[in-house]
């Protein structure tokens, strides 16, 4: 169980999803997606290959746009274009399957780079801040390596800092874990538990069954394009309901 849990009435929407829908060509990639995320809540989006997880997160900060209803964070609509849409990327953070880090700049400046650039911190702030997010990732005495010089699991919990230093609203993680060496997913899973704990409203897809049980409020599942069902991780991953999700469940319990 989380030690953060926010009861149900009083959460705030943060991102909602409204009847969304979105092709690619003629592949129905979201179908009249209904989402909600409370502030300060963890989604775990999980779901088979091709089901649409990676598109409904690249739809939240408009790296993908719609083709049908709405989405807001924190009460306004996505933006289109311009100043205003670098500003929402600045407030969805988002950290990928591979890291994505600036290969010739050090950790340090990957993690000050954005807060200079598109806050308009000035460079001792940016550093003392991005310092104390190195830390609380256990990566602050790498601060002035290159990431080439990172085992991945460095890397990957490098990124986090990098997007939490531009203060994000809500922050999504697109199977953040499944690049990494098995010995280093642990490290990346416990940075990410922290930031739940610590209030982070959070959407996370992955197949990672213990984050979900430990850090998550609810787990969203998708197939083919549709969310399928929502619930409580220890209600879907003990009792699911359709027939989808028992099949799906079914498979990865294998593995
Ligand atoms: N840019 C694109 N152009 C055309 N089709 C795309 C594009 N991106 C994704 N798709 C297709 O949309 C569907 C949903 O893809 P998406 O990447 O969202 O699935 P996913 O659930 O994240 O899968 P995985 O578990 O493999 O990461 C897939 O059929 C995919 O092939
Ligand atoms: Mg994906």
């Amino acid at each position: 169980m989380t030690t953060r849990r926010t009861t149900e009435g009083s959460a705030e929407p943060l991102v909602v999803l409204s009847h969304v829908d979105k092709w690619f060509g003629d592949l129905h990639v979201l179908r009249d997606i209904d989402l909600t995320i409370h502030r300060g809540e963890v989604v775990v989006v999980i779901g088979p290959s091709g089901s649409g997880k990676s598109t409904l997160c690249r739809t939240i900060n408009r790296l993908e746009t719609i083709d049908k209803g709405t989405i807001s964070l924190d009460g306004e609509p996505l933006p289109q274009e311009g100043k205003a849409l670098a500003n929402l990327r600045a407030e969805v953070g988002m950290v990928f399957q591979s890291f994505n880090l600036f290969a010739h700049k050090t950790i340090l400046e990957n993690v000050t780079l954005g807060p200079i650039k598109v806050r308009g911190q000035k460079k001792d702030a940016a550093e003392k801040r991005a310092l104390e997010l190195l830390d609380r990732v256990g990566v602050a005495h790498q601060a002035a390596k290159y990431p080439a010089q990172l085992s991945g699991g460095q890397q990957q919990r490098v990124a986090i800092a990098r997007a939490l230093a531009m203060e994000p609203k809500v922050m999504l993680f697109d199977e953040p874990t499944s690049a990494l060496d098995p010995e280093m997913i642990s490290e990346v899973l416990e940075v990410m538990v922290d930031l739940a704990q610590r209030g982070m409203t959070m959407v996370v897809v992955t197949h990672e069954m213990g984050f979900a049980r430990t850090a998550g409020d609810r787990v969203v599942f998708m197939s083919d394009g549709a969310i399928v069902e929502e619930a409580a991780p220890e209600q879907f991953f003990t009792n699911p309901q359709s027939d989808r999700a028992k099949d799906f469940l079914g498979k990865i319990l294998k593995h």
